[in-house]
This record gives C-alpha cells, structure tokens and sequence, in this order.
C-alpha cells in the first residue's frame, strides 16, 4: 500500500529554535514516505543549521529570503503558498508564533502562512516561561481560532536546563496529526474499545500457554481509528509494538485479566472491536513453584476460559446505548459456515474472518486477507492488503453501519 503521504506536497516551516536538530530526521522520514517536501526557514533558524541540510534531506532548494535573486519570477510568498497541501512549522518560536497571530507578513515564512488556504499545524517549542507567558497563551489561543492545528509540547527538561512545557513533541506524535489532517475525521467522538495480540495462560512461574498473535491487526486497528478522530481504548495482549501515541493501552496478560479490562471499558463504548487472539482454554493448576522436568509424562488439565466476545454479545441486549459490535475469526477450514455461525452465535454486527492457514495473511504477518460478513447479510471478500489497509477497510464498514 503505498503511503498515505504519497505525493504530498508539505511545506515545512523551521524557525530559530535549538530543536531545529530534531526535526531532521522528521524531514527523512517525510521523504522516505514518497511526500514532496519544501523548506523555508526563517533568518534566526539559519544561525542553527544551513539550509544546504535541508535542501539534501527534501531534494528540494530550501527557501529563506522573499527577495532571493534566484526567485525574482516565483513571488515564492505566493508560489510556495498556492502549491502546499499542508505548512507544517515545526519548531515555532514565541517569534514566529506572534508574528503569525498578527498577521504580520515580514519573512518568507509569515507571508507565506497569509497567503495560504493550506492545513496549518504548528509546534510550540520554547523555554517553558516564554511558553506560560500570557502574551504566547493569547497568541497562541489566536492561531487556533484561526482554525490552525496547534501540538501542544511535551513537558520536560529544556536545552536551557529549565524542566516545564515547551519541548518539540515526539515524532510519533507530530506524524500521526500529519496523518490526521489528510484523513476524513469519521470516527470523530466515537468511543471505540479494541482488543489485540495473544493473552499467556500461566502454567508456573515460567511457563504459560500462548499463540502466535503479535497483535499487528489490533494495533492497526487502533492506530487507523485514533488517526479518523476516534478516542480509542486498546487492551492488548503481550506484544512487541511500539504504543500507539494518543491511544490509551491497558496491557495484560491473561484471558481473565483481558475479560476484566473489557467488562470494565464496555458500557462507555460506541463500538467495541474484539481482534485479540483470547486463549479458549488456560490450565485448571497454575503451579505456584516451576514444575520440574521428569521422565514419565506430565498431563496437563485444561478449563475453558469467559467467552469475552460471546459475553458482549449478550450484554447488549439490555444496554440502552447503541453498539457496534465486530469479532474477529481466526479458521482454518469451512471459513463461511463457521463464520455466520460466529456472527449469529455472539450476536454480532460484523465478522471478519481471517484465512489463518495461508502464509501471508493472519498470525503475526503484516498483510491479511479477510471476508467481512454483516449482520445484514453482506459479505465482502477483501484482496490481501496491508494490515493497516485492511483495518481501514473494516472502518468503513463500521462508518456504514
Ligand atoms: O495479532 P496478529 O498477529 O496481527 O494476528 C491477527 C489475528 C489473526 C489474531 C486476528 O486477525 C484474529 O483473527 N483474531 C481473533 C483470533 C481468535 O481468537 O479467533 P477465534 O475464532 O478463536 O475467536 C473468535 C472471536 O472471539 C475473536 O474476536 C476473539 O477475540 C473472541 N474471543 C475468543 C475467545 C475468547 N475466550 N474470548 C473472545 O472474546
């Protein structure tokens, strides 16, 4: 799937602040996503870093001056402006920030900003004084009644060695409100619970039973619907993934720790998305010392674990507030039957079924192939997509119902 960035034409705004270092690899990263980067800095952001590093990380000359000779045709104020999908000015000194409040248009930069219809989204980075200052807090307040996208720095130790709000944000961040402002905002105030990954059932303080859920469809999920507006909560199994900023995650363990969590999240959820891979059965005697390793063989007593989906699926019967409910299921064989099965027997809204016995969709893959059955009776058989494509494409379904 290519990028969502693919082809977009960002123009990136870099004033005089030391955080100028961190936005270097932002530019990469911009790029190595196929978007179509421009620069201009402002005179002060010169004194920090060459344009010369900009201009070999976009692959685009970087603009700092209106009255550059090499432009004399482009009026780049207005050029620049015209052709940007998004400003992005990251970071945005006190400086910039009250010059763009009041429309001043003295540099490249604010002049530009004026001229554009593009998405503005800026980020505030300074010492935390001049951050708490009410003169920053009145211009800033200014910026997003003018409907830009203001990221609110993180709190913590400065370049000056003050601790307080005013550090640039993490990339994840910034990328994801990137992300945000090319994604029709459907899911907006919408209360989506999901579950991800596999649940371990102890055997003894060492062992447990497991599955090879890495959690990559959950995560998926749960990043596309907090990039569509949605206030996501995500329990998720043991993983190896990075959080997802903007996401709250519980973590657990167990499939009684996942059933907990869930119960406790459900009544406050518009849709509730069941993608972990909860283990139908744990081991009736969790050992409470490591069993030792003997000759004659071991038996190991199996007890079903709570049906979390099935559960859900009666609960909803009683709850006043509306629910989208979607499982996940994991076949090997006889997909259709068994999953109309599933979606009659759990009272659900929609099922996607995943093919687990092919290579390269299911279990811990980054693609999957998935039939997606309706409670209408719909049924929609996707191509292998991307996991991230695919959660996308569940996500319109949902917005549908
Ligand atoms: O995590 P990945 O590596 O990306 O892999 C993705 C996936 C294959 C795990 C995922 O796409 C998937 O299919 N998840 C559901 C796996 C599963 O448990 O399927 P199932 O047919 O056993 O369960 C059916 C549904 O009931 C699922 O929504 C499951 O979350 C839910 N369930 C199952 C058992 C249980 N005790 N409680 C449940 O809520």
């Amino acid at each position: 799937m290519s990028s969502l960035l693919a082809e977009k034409k960002i123009l990136f705004g870099i004033t005089g602040s030391i955080a100028i270092y961190k936005t270097v690899d932002w530019i990469r990263s911009l790029v190595k996503e196929e978007a179509q980067v421009k620069v201009v800095m402002t005179e002060a952001a010169t004194r920090f870093v060459t344009g010369l590093t900009f201009a070999a990380l976009s692959g685009n000359r970087v603009y700092e001056s209106m009255f550059d000779p090499l432009d004399q045709e482009l009026i780049p104020h207005i050029n620049l402006a015209r052709e940007a999908d998004l400003i992005l000015i990251a970071p945005a000194t006190a400086q910039t920030i009250a010059r763009l409040a009041h429309g001043l248009a003295e540099d490249l930069l604010s002049a530009i900003v004026l001229a554009s219809r593009a998405k503005i989204m800026i980020c505030p980075t300074m010492n935390s004084q001049m951050y708490n200052h009410p003169a920053t807090k009145q211009n800033l307040a200014t910026l997003k009644k003018y409907g830009y996208t203001v990221i609110e720095p993180e709190s913590g130790l400065m370049a000056c060695g003050e601790e307080g709000p005013g550090r640039l944000p993490e990339w994840p961040m910034v990328h994801k409100k990137i992300l945000e402002s090319f994604t029709p905002q459907d899911l907006r105030d919408k209360s989506i619970l999901i579950t991800a990954g596999p649940t371990h059932e102890p055997i003894d303080p060492v062992r447990f039973l497991g599955n090879r859920s890495s959690g990559k469809m959950g995560y998926a999920l749960a990043a596309t619907a907090s990039r569509r507006g949605a206030d996501v909560t995500l329990v998720s199994g043991p993983v190896n993934l990075a959080p997802l900023p903007g996401v709250k995650t519980i973590q657990v363990k167990t499939a009684r720790e996942m059933h907990h969590e869930v119960l406790n999240c459900f009544n406050d959820a518009d849709i509730v998305i069941k993608a972990a891979a909860v283990a139908d059965f744990r081991p009736e005697i969790e050992a409470d010392q490591k069993i030792k390793k003997s000759d004659s063989a071991t038996s190991l007593n199996l007890i079903p674990n709570p049906d979390i989906l099935f559960e859900l699926g009666q609960l909803r019967k009683t709850r006043k507030k509306p629910l989208v409910l979607v499982g996940f299921a994991a076949e090997s064989d006889n997909h259709l039957e068994e999953g109309r099965r599933k979606l009659k027997e759990k009272n659900l809204d929609l099922l996607a079924i995943n093919d687990i016995m092919a290579a390269d969709s299911g279990f811990d893959v980054d693609t999957n192939r998935i039939t997606l059955l309706s409670r209408n009776g719909g049924e929609e058989e996707l191509p292998l997509l991307s996991k991230e494509e695919t959660a996308m494409r569940i996500w319109d379904q949902v917005v549908k119902l």
